[in-house]
């Protein structure tokens, strides 16, 4: 089997390009989260998957990374360890954007430091859900504070758009990477983002590549689902399905990936996940596990190699899709809307 790729955000910082998703161990994602993550983690581990993205709103989350970390470590395990980068972000909530202080926003982080059971966060991924409330700059600088101070190794975002991004920037802010949405269904990051990190040496860790489940043999031939989603991903990314022509429109691209994938004796899902490490600036793919039960075939991912005739299948697929509207995250900053009525604001204080 080939090895996982890695790729580094910074000289000395080594991911794997595929990331092991948190949120779907948080409580509240779904009803089925795996009694046995603490294994699992190990299990990742072991077949590569060097980095683990998880954010202080994942409830629980942090805290059952830190339990792997401490039973890795009783069990001296350290060399395991060693190879591990936690991701994991720093979320204000939106009831606080307006009053938070330096010291809110320190005894978070100091909060993830001592749930995580580390000495200094990898990658502190910084998001800020309202940018009409004009703080982001100010409060990024306190994180630049806690990385000089040695609580943070390095900085990054998540779900800011381009202006914003410029803004934070060209403050001072050291970005090594952003996290984003960015999938075969999503191409908002192709517009503007993906020039800009390149120009900033900015690193792009991407999630949504399998749009929760959709983008998998699943769903092929299937019928658009009527009855509510089994999980939070889901129903996230059914609003995407929508907005890039609809379940027919979807059906179709689903299609063109199952051709591809027969081409190389593999599945859907593997091909939409391969198919976004080839794209420029992309270090990593987030993807969710709720179970090990994918284990093998996210093992496996880079035995498949898509050639310049996927590509070119796949390209003439997207022609076919509708364009989704404005930046990264500008429809999802529309707290009324759509995509901004599903999500959770304030889970810092919960
Ligand atoms: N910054 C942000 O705002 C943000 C937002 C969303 C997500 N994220 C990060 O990105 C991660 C990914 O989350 P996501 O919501 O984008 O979900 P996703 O990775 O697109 O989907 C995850 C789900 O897809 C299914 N799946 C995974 N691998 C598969 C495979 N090889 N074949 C078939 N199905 C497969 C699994 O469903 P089953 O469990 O049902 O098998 C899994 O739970 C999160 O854990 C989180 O770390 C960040």
């Amino acid at each position: 089997m080939t090895a996982i790729e890695t790729a580094s955000l910074r000289p000395g910082y080594q991911i794997s390009r595929l990331i092991k998703g948190g949120w779907q161990l948080a409580t509240g994602h779904s009803d089925a989260a795996s009694a046995s993550a603490t294994a699992e983690m190990g299990d990742y581990l072991d077949a590569g998957v060097t980095a683990f993205d998880c954010a202080d709103i994942y409830t629980g989350v942090e805290e059952k990374i830190g339990d792997f970390r401490r039973d890795a470590m009783a069990n001296g395990n350290d060399a395991q360890l060693d190879r591990l980068k936690v991701h994991t972000k720093c979320v204000p909530d939106l009831g606080k954007l307006a009053t938070i202080t330096k010291a809110d926003v320190e005894a978070t982080i100091d909060r993830s430091l001592k749930r995580l059971s580390a000495e200094r966060l990898d990658l502190v991924q910084f998001h800020w859900w309202d940018t009409d409330v004009k703080r982001y700059v100010e409060v990024a600088s306190w994180l630049s504070d806690f990385q000089k101070a040695g609580k943070i190794d390095l900085l990054g975002t998540t779900n800011f758009n381009t202006d914003c991004m410029d803004e934070l920037v060209s403050s001072g802010f050291d970005a090594a990477a952003i996290q984003l949405q960015f999938s075969l269904l999503d191409r908002r990051p192709t517009k503007r983002m993906v020039d800009f990190c390149a120009e900033r040496n900015i690193k792009i860790l991407c999630y949504g590549t399998v749009a929760g489940g959709f983008l998998s043999d699943r769903w092929l031939g299937v019928a658009e689902p009527a009855g509510p989603l089994e999980n939070r991903s889901l129903v996230k990314y059914r609003l995407i399905i929508e907005d890039m022509g609809g379940w027919d429109a979807f059906q179709a691209l689903l299609a063109t990936l199952r051709a591809i994938a027969d081409r190389h004796g593999v599945d859907i899902a593997s091909v939409a996940m391969r198919a976004m490490l080839a794209e420029p600036q992309v270090a990593g793919i987030i993807v969710g596990v709720r179970h090990g039960g994918h284990l093998g075939r996210h093992a496996a991912l880079f035995d498949l190699v898509l050639d310049a005739e996927d590509h070119a299948k796949i390209d003439a697929a997207l022609a076919e899709a509708t364009p989704l509207e404005g930046d990264v995250f500008d429809l999802e900053r529309d707290k009324t809307g759509r995509h901004g009525s599903i999500m959770k604001y304030n889970l810092n204080a919960a």
